[in-house]
């Protein structure tokens, strides 16, 4: 029970990596906070979770607005008293095109969810935690990050600017006990890697990567990684990007 009575928001745990984050902090005694744009999906998640005898509420949240991250933030101080972790997760992966095929206006949705969206939960977050005494931040980044993926332009690019945010709220916020991480999952079987495998249709946009372990990362890598970094076992831990890739950026 590694965040036993500690309070967590988790934004796009409607699906995939966020999800089983959200179930696993509550396996783990915190009391979790889902944050989607996504009703069905987040209600779900709820689900499972009190199924399981855990605690958890939704906030129906899109990140690209900065009032609505505002919310989910306030709704766990009101809620539950204390905002202990944050876990900035949603992200979409947009346009699949080489570069120059990219249609001008497709960058604007990857910017406002992936980076942008990340921003405002890093703002609100780091302001209500300077009101309770300190947390752990974690940003879901990528291993394309830091190495290029074809197709993914602009997501590679945002993924980057994830890690830009963190380093630097890392190294502002440390003397406020506010410690921020990113993890850099590779490949992993969610929804979004699903869609993503069917949308791969001609040899110049096949993946040009394979993890050096076999098979692929499960969502339930991420979230005992996110468990770890939202603990005091990470406690000394700040500003790192940490890969959950099997090996594929080694
Ligand atoms: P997913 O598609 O299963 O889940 C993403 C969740 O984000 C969904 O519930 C969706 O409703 C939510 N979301 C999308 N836009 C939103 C918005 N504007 N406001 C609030 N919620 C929104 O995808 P998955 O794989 O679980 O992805 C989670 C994170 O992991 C993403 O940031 C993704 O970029 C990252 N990632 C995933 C990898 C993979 O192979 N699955 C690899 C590298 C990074």
């Amino acid at each position: 029970m590694v965040v036993q009575d500690k309070v967590a928001v988790i934004t796009g745990a409607a699906s995939g990596i966020g999800r089983k984050t959200a179930c696993r902090y509550a396996e783990h005694g915190a009391s979790v906070v889902v944050a989607d744009v996504d009703a069905e999906g987040g209600a779900e998640t709820v689900e499972r979770i009190s199924d399981d005898g855990g605690e958890a509420t939704f906030v129906e949240t899109d990140v690209t607005d900065p009032t609505e991250v505002r919310t989910a933030i306030e709704t766990a101080v009101d809620e539950y008293g204390d905002l202990d972790v944050l876990f900035n997760n949603a992200g979409i992966e947009g346009s699949l095109n080489e570069l120059a095929e990219w249609d001008d206006e497709a960058i604007e949705p990857v910017i406002d969810v992936n980076l942008k969206g990340v921003f405002y939960g890093l703002k609100y977050g780091i302001e209500a935690m300077l009101a309770t005494g300190g947390g752990s931040i974690i940003n879901t980044s990528s291993v394309g990050a830091a190495t290029g993926i074809n197709g993914r332009s602009m997501y590679c690019a945002t993924k980057a600017g994830v890690n830009g945010l963190t380093r630097t709220a890392a190294v502002e916020y440390a003397e406020d006990d506010i410690r921020v991480n990113s993890v850099l999952p590779g490949t992993t079987d969610t929804p979004m890697i699903r869609r993503s495998d069917q949308e791969r249709d001609t040899d110049r946009l096949q993946l040009n990567t394979s993890d050096a372990m076999e098979g692929r990362g499960q969502p339930r890598h991420l979230a005992d990684a996110v468990l770890f970094l939202g603990s005091d076992l990470s406690a000394r831990v700040t500003g790192v990007e940490l890969p959950v890739d099997g090996g594929f950026l080694a």
